[in-house]
């Protein structure tokens, strides 16, 4: 969850604390893990969308990246047609409501229905579905482009290759992809676990993951992603959650098509 300025309070945890939340399934919708994930956001969607909704007013750097995403995302169209940009883990929907200000039609897709439902209410210009990152409700190649905004933090360090596959499954070749994850809390090292029990005073139970860029990229790489520029920023003041950050612009390469589509496919 971006963390703005109302503090929420986090806690160190470790690796083995985190996995010792158990999973009783296969990963995805209805694994025990994000279960509680999807809860909690459940829990905060209404108050999240009225805190956060109007955060990239405060983001420059963010909304530059946004529109330099849509004009590539335009490029690849006018060969292959329209796709629109899927906003995956898009919380309330509202920076898909600002990528459909510039013109290009847009899907948020959520694990917790509450911010789907908050969404459909706020943006009515987006569409939306209820699903999770790690079995997209989405055909392969079905998009030009996606952005996935600080919504692996709360991936399972297990479960990251295969939301990057499924990332790499709807985009089309050639597409687009803007990441963007914390690296660091303020006063904290890089690759830490931060847990979170309460949260604009609704008890929520979410790990957040301060990621490794380069385990990052090595991720996306594998996925068949080309890395095409990398961002890291500071917070903004005032307009967000004290971390250092970073964005990644990748393209979808032409030639992982076939070689990574076989096994995510049955999700579609
Ligand atoms: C920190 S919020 C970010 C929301 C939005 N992208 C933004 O930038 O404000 C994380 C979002 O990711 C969603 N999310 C977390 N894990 C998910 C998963 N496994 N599948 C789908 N959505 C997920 C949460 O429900 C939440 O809405």
């Amino acid at each position: 969850m971006r963390i703005s300025s109302h503090r929420t309070q986090l806690r160190r945890v470790t690796a083995t604390d985190s996995r010792e939340q158990g999973r009783s399934h296969p990963a995805g919708y209805g694994d025990v893990v994000y279960d509680r994930v999807r809860d909690s956001y459940d829990r905060v969607a209404v108050r999240y969308a009225d805190e956060i909704g109007a955060e990239l007013a405060g983001k420059p750097v963010d909304r530059a990246l946004l529109k330099c995403l849509v004009e590539l995302v335009s490029t690849v169209e006018e060969t292959t047609g329209s796709g629109g940009v899927a906003d995956l883990g898009c919380g309330p929907g509202h920076v898909a409501a600002f990528l459909a200000t510039l013109g290009v039609p847009t899907t948020g897709i959520d694990i917790s229905s509450a911010m789907v439902e908050v969404g459909r209410k706020r943006y009515p210009d987006v569409h939306f579905r209820v699903g999770s990152l790690l079995a997209l409700l989405a055909t392969d190649a079905e998009h030009a482009g996606a952005i996935a905004l600080y919504s692996i933090i709360h991936l399972q360090p297990e479960d990251r290759p295969s939301a990057y596959l499924e990332m790499s499954r709807v985009i089309r070749p050639g597409g687009w992809l803007l990441l963007a994850f914390h690296i660091s809390l303020a006063g904290h090292e890089p690759g830490e676990i931060m847990h979170a029990e309460e949260r604009w005073g609704e008890q929520v139970d979410l790990d957040f993951y301060y990621l490794d860029p380069a385990e990052v990229i090595e991720g996306l790489t594998s996925a068949g992603f080309v890395l095409m520029a990398r961002t890291d920023r500071e917070h903004w003041p005032g307009a967000e959650h004290e971390s250092r950050r970073c964005y990644l612009l990748c393209r979808r390469s032409p030639e992982a098509a076939s070689e990574h589509l076989g096994a995510a496919s049955a999700h579609a």
